[in-house]
């Protein structure tokens, strides 16, 4: 780099104690490329995040919430254009396009480069670069994995102090030549001197871009979520993945959670949903009446690092967990004291709202939140909003409305959701939203008829997710868009890892599909879902200790009406044969659907999922 344009190193403000190199060159170097004002050093202390929302507080860009309401809570509204991540603009840019798949957009990451580095040349011009080091998963953990994010947006810079662990310590960690995963994200609106900002600076165009084989992550446009929270999606799922696949473990869309028994055993289970099929209330479920004794705690809600261990305790292998995040970033709308009584609770203080609607008396209100509807609000766009407008179908929040907050503000947190060793799973669910065809609960009958079931599902889409509702979308894992390489290799690489398992006698998780959504010929759900789904978890854990019965059918196994626990829920046997039954013709016309994604992902896919559909059609038969 020509040293005349270089930005100056007196400039970049750096801490002392900083002494990785190869940090601070790549620091200098995206501030020679970005020319930020000032370049400024996250600590991740409190007095920083204080200093921070204040600042944001006057500029306008958020307003403080009651505290007799919600202490040292904030609300944000975004701009209307930059409310969800954005799939279509998401590239993964191996150097063949094999390499992405056909589920991920893909530029050949030499154009990617150019495209990136004109849009990024003096894209902080005006404002202040955040140098923000995290780490995903506990500090120190053999499972976690340090990134650093350079952004110009404070907002980001709160966002990711209550999502991971982020602050000085990690720097320390970095010491004089550790590795990190390095992230570049600008809002793309630079400001000219004396020109005043807009509430939520962002741009029409926005790329988020994954380079895998050097591990960096570019972002560009947008202030929000996983656009710009880059240790979220881009890193923990979309990297992390392709690190995973390179060093033999697992980087899913899972929540993790722990469930103790009466008896006291406590077993962990990790559950992948796609987005918006209620992953952060299941993590949160509270037993129901019936369950007197049992315990659910959260580890994660939203994503999970596997890696395969042997338990100094049992001396066998087992896949350890760790929940990479340290917060929750939930969709708002329909979170209630119904839905999830944990989630309500840890929303009390020291929360981040965004999109939300704010109250006559400063709090927060989304759709679903109460029953009765308040007489007036702010709506997430800022204007006035009245029950005469829910009546017109305006919404108040946006659905995709978000409440960040820090993990252990839930009361339900798991004592060890902090553990560097992380937790044994002992079962993987998968699961979607179907209101037809998929039943409440199978078991699958080995790891790779697992393997199949995860591949093949799918989920009715929700206005969350894409604006378009009710349509089928095939979402292997709950992965399909965060995926960092081709599908097929993915699945590969889940054969894989079963196999290595068994090769080492290793304690294999039970693997189970669930559908929490069917439908009545009315169109009404039969299940009644949240708390009620501890009846489900409750009868797998029995299988995982072997006291559980079931009956086989084409597709594994699966609970008979007595297998439950009904007690203080009236269910009957009529309502559960609406949930749990197979319909072979519906059947037939699913597995078609499961030939279109294998057709779809035809490079590469392993032989031994179209055998499986072939027996599976032999059995339907
Ligand atoms: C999320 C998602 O925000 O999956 O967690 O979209
Ligand atoms: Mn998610």
């Amino acid at each position: 780099m020509n040293q005349q344009t270089s930005y100056e190193l007196s400039k970049l403000n750096t801490p002392t104690s900083i002494k990785n190199q190869n940090l601070i060159n790549w620091v200098r170097e995206i501030a020679t490329l970005t020319q930020p004002d000032q370049v400024y050093w996250c600590d991740g202390t409190v007095a920083e995040y204080d200093r921070l929302c204040q600042q944001m507080v006057s500029s306008g860009m958020m307003k403080k919430l009651n505290p007799a309401k919600r202490k040292n809570s904030y609300i944000a509204n975004s701009d209307p254009s930059d409310v969800a991540r954005v799939e279509d603009r998401t590239f993964i840019c191996w150097e063949k396009k094999e390499q992405a798949g056909p589920t991920n957009n893909w530029i050949d990451p030499v154009e990617m480069r150019k495209t990136m580095t004109g849009l990024m040349a003096g894209a902080m011009r005006g404002r202040t670069m955040y140098v923000v080091p995290y780490s995903m998963g506990p500090l120190g953990s053999p499972i976690a994995h340090i990134g650093v994010e350079l952004t110009d947006s404070p907002f980001v810079v709160v966002n990711m102090k209550l999502m991971t662990r982020m602050g000085k310590e990690v720097f320390d960690l970095l010491g004089t030549n550790a590795e990190f995963v390095p992230c570049i994200h600008s809002v793309g609106k630079p400001l000219e001197p004396n020109e005043k900002d807009v509430l939520w600076p962002c741009q029409p165009t926005k790329y988020i871009v994954h380079y895998p084989e050097t591990r960096e992550i570019w972002s560009y446009g947008s202030g929000y979520g996983g656009n710009a929270l880059l240790g979220k999606k881009c890193f923990a799922l979309r990297i992390a993945s392709i690190m995973g696949r390179a060093q033999g473990w697992l980087a899913e869309h899972m929540l993790i959670l722990g469930v103790t028994s009466p008896e006291g055993r406590k077993f962990h289970v990790a559950a992948a949903f796609p987005s918006a099929c209620g992953k952060t209330n299941f993590a949160m479920l509270i037993p129901p009446a019936g369950f007197d004794g049992w315990k659910v705690t959260t580890i994660g809600d939203d994503i999970a690092w596997i890696k395969p261990r042997v338990d100094p305790k049992t001396g066998k292998t087992h896949l350890f967990a760790i929940n990479p995040e340290a917060g929750l970033f939930g969709v708002a709308p329909g979170t209630n004291t119904i839905t999830n009584p944990n989630c309500m609770a840890s929303l009390h203080e020291n929360a981040i709202f965004t999109n939300v609607a704010l109250t006559d008396d400063g709090d927060v209100w989304w759709e679903g939140m109460t029953k009765e509807i308040p007489k007036h609000l702010i709506d997430w766009q800022g204007n006035d909003w009245t029950p005469a407008d829910a009546a017109a179908g305006k919404k108040a929040a946006h659905p995709n409305a978000r409440f960040t907050v820090a993990a252990i503000n839930n009361p339900a947190v798991d004592p060890e959701w902090d553990n560097p060793e992380g937790v044994a799973i002992d079962a993987f669910i998968f699961g979607g939203r179907r209101s037809t065809t998929v039943p409440l609960v199978t078991e699958a009958r080995n790891w790779v008829e697992g393997v199949y079931m995860a591949a093949t599902q799918g989920s009715e889409t929700t206005a969350a997710a894409t604006g378009q509702v009710g349509v089928v979308r095939r979402d292997p894992f709950a992965m399909l868009p965060f995926a960092g390489y081709n599908m097929s290799e993915y699945f590969q690489h889940w054969l894989d890892i079963g196999a290595q398992l068994e090769s080492k006698q290793a304690v294999l998780p039970k693997i189970y599909c669930v559908n929490w959504f069917r439908k009545n010929d009315q169109g009404q759900f039969v299940w009644p879902g949240y708390g009620e789904n501890m009846r489900v978890l409750a009868w797998m854990l029995g299988r995982v200790q072997g006291s559980a019965q079931a009956v086989e059918n084409v597709f594994g196994y699966s609970p008979s009406y007595q297998d439950l626990n009904w007690d203080g829920m009236p269910f009957t046997q009529e309502q559960f044969n609406q949930v749990i039954s197979v319909d072979n013709a519906s059947w037939r016309e699913e597995l078609k659907l499961h030939d279109e994604l294998f057709t779809q992902l035809s490079h590469g896919l392993p032989k031994v999922l179209t055998a499986t559909k072939t027996q599976l059609e032999s059995r339907l038969a």
